[in-house]
């Protein structure tokens, strides 16, 4: 089975928990997208959902599709929000933001009343940090922000190093008008210190670190589809 298979197995898998009149988080990446399409099809046989995009990427795929959105200021709760992740550890904490989303990512999760991560196998990890943490940070004091991103990590013993994420030459800009620093110290030992002590820099604006926001996490790989429960 292929990666693309267990993406749109996982997605498939999902939509489960897709119910009739259900207000729903859309999340953003490959997987997502996967489940997008499925969800659009749902949508065309009859079933009556509205959701809220995380991106402008994935709001532009529902409105192809005939997916019908709303903003989260004309829908402030959710029932259920899908969406992928980069990677998954043992207590279903997440690394999320290889795609660039993870603000409005992090706002729709907490927003909703379940978080269904979709996922292939390759996602799981014993630990986080494997993946380099991406930091959604203010443009304004870059570096200052990113050396008061090295602090924190070395206070806790970690060393490595945080790269400004570019794309196309160009530091790569989110949704929100931020940018990124991607940090690479290996295997974050303690998630909730490390969020603590980054969201303590001013100029960080939200971390790519899901903790204990998932509900469950549907898994796909080559021997079938896996229900991982926090
Ligand atoms: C987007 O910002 C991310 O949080 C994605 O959810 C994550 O990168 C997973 O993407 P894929 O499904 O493409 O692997």
């Amino acid at each position: 089975m292929s990666q693309d298979d267990k993406k749109t197995a996982a997605a498939r898998a999902a939509l489960a928990y897709v119910e009739d009149g259900m207000r729903l988080g859309i999340g953003t990446g490959s997987t997502a997208e996967a489940f997008v399409r499925l969800l659009a099809e749902k949508v065309g046989d009859g079933i009556n959902v509205t959701g809220v995009p995380t991106s402008e990427r994935t709001a532009r795929l529902c409105v192809e599709l005939g997916v019908p959105l709303a903003t989260l200021d004309e829908m402030p709760r959710l029932d259920l929000t899908v969406d992928g992740a980069d990677e998954i550890d043992p207590q279903l904490n997440l690394t999320k933001g290889g795609g660039g989303a993870l603000l409005r990512e992090k706002i729709v999760a907490h927003a909703s009343e379940m978080l269904v991560i979709i996922a292939d196998d390759s996602k799981l990890v014993p630990a986080l940090g494997a993946f380099p943490l991406p930091i959604e940070v203010n443009p304004f004091g870059l570096e200052a922000t990113r050396q008061s991103i090295v602090d924190a990590y070395t206070e806790l013993g970690q060393s490595g190093e945080v790269r400004l994420r570019v794309r196309d030459g160009q530091p790569f800009e989110t949704d929100g008008g931020h940018l990124i620093l991607d940090a690479s110290f290996g295997h974050i030992s303690d998630p909730k210190a490390l969020s603590d002590a980054l969201h303590a820099i001013p100029g960080v604006v939200e971390h790519g670190m899901f903790i204990g926001m998932a509900t469950l996490a549907v898994v796909a790989g080559s021997d079938g589809v896996r229900t991982l429960e926090a």
